[in-house]
């Protein structure tokens, strides 16, 4: 049995969708469903008796402890967080809140179970953290990527949460010796990203003729992973990763968001051609986000050499089908977009108005 935390979300239900394809093992599923979890998600589980949803807060002690207790997970694989970098910057107690005391409070739930088990089944537990390469801050174009060993130094109050929530994992391996490991991924694309992110942000607007925002000069680099190949290296890193380690996770493949734009706009154009032009017109320059981070870079070698993992899908052949997924899921987008989805684009757009 596993326990996934944030499971409802983008990257975790894809994790427990591709898991359950391959394996027998039971999931437990507390997810609080805020905005960014949908049990939409899980659709294809809803008579699986192998997913167990579990509504609830992954600070709420109580509900933890009996979840624990009741289902004695081998495993903890914990992705609930707050995870979008401009809500943390119109807002960022909510991210203080989860990503901070949340995990330090299911870390003190997790080790007063921890301490009950004996045996294989306490030297076998593991406590899998799922992070960002948020933590390590901005490289310059030249930089060398970041490895395991690159200095902390988080921007945003999503990154400086994420940063805190890691150094607390740590300190529960070193201090009380609970078996922890961390992954350090760089940006996920896919199908069910929340349409606040880029990618599926540029596929909805574009399909519905809207602005398609670039922040700043679109010369941001980012390093783009399918998310489905994420969830094989969180699965290999649960298998054979090293007790305590660290573990940096990267698709090898850096673009300016200006070319991923426009990279989706060619896919949409060929896909479902406008009436007239190209969707690449409907591009956008609008403010810059503050203290924005100029690129992100993931050297993989330790998870590649050590565990032997390797991304699946290229850029093009990933980007490719998150957009065919879009294409063909036009009501999910539709039921995510509505009601509070308006409120924020109102708030963050407006906001940014014209570059
Ligand atoms: P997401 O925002 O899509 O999903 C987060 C999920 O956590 C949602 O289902 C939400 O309901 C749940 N949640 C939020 N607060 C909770 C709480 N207090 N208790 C219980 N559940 C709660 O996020 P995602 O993109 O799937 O990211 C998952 C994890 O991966 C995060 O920890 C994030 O920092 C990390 N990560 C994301 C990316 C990326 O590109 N998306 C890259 C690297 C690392
Ligand atoms: P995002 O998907 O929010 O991920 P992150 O901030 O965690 O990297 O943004 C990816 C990049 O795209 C980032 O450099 C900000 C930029 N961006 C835009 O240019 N326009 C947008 O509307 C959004 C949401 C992001």
């Amino acid at each position: 049995m596993l326990l996934v935390t944030g499971g409802a979300g983008f990257i975790g239900s894809n994790f427990i969708l591709s898991t359950l394809a391959e394996a027998g093992e039971a999931i437990v599923n507390l997810d609080k469903l805020t905005y960014a979890g949908n049990l939409r998600n899980l659709d294809a589980l809803s008579s699986d008796a192998r997913h167990i949803f579990l509504r609830g807060d992954i600070g709420d002690r109580a509900l933890v402890k009996q979840a624990l207790e009741r289902h004695r997970p081998r495993a903890i694989v914990h992705f609930a967080a707050e995870s979008h970098v401009d809500r943390s910057i119109v807002g960022p107690a909510d991210f203080i809140q989860t990503n901070i005391v949340g995990t330090g409070s299911l870390l003190e739930e997790v080790r007063a179970y921890w301490d009950t088990l004996q045996g294989a089944q306490r030297t076998d537990f593991r406590f899998l953290h799922v992070s960002t390469d948020e933590v390590y801050g901005s490289l310059g174009p030249t930089d060398p990527a970041f490895s395991e060993t690159t200095a902390y130094a988080p921007n945003s109050p999503y990154a400086a949460s994420k940063a805190a929530s890691d150094h607390l994992v740590r300190a529960y391996h070193h201090t009380y010796g609970l078996p922890t490991l961390t992954s350090n991924c760089s940006n996920n694309y896919g199908p069910y990203q929340f349409p606040e992110k880029l990618i599926p942000l540029v596929i909805r607007n574009a399909l519905a003729g809207e602005p398609l925002p670039v922040y700043g000069d679109g010369k941001q680099v980012r390093d783009w992973l399918y998310v489905l190949d994420h969830c094989t290296a969180v699965r290999r890193i649960l298998e054979a990763g090293r007790v305590g380690e660290t573990y940096n996770i990267g698709g090898g493949s850096e673009k300016k968001n200006l070319d991923v734009v426009r990279t989706i706009c060619a896919i949409l154009d060929e896909a479902r051609p406008r009436a007239k032009g190209s969707y690449a017109d409907q591009i956008t320059f609008v403010k810059d986000r503050p203290g924005h981070d100029r690129r992100y870079a993931i050297d993989g070698a330790k998870l590649g050499t050590e565990l032997g993992w390797q991304a699946k899908e290229t850029f093009e052949t990933g980007l490719r089908k998150t957009v065919r997924w879009y294409l063909d899921h036009p009501a999910w987008t539709e039921e995510v977009t509505s009601g509070a989805y308006r409120n924020w684009v109102e708030t963050n757009y407006a906001r940014r108005g014209a570059a």
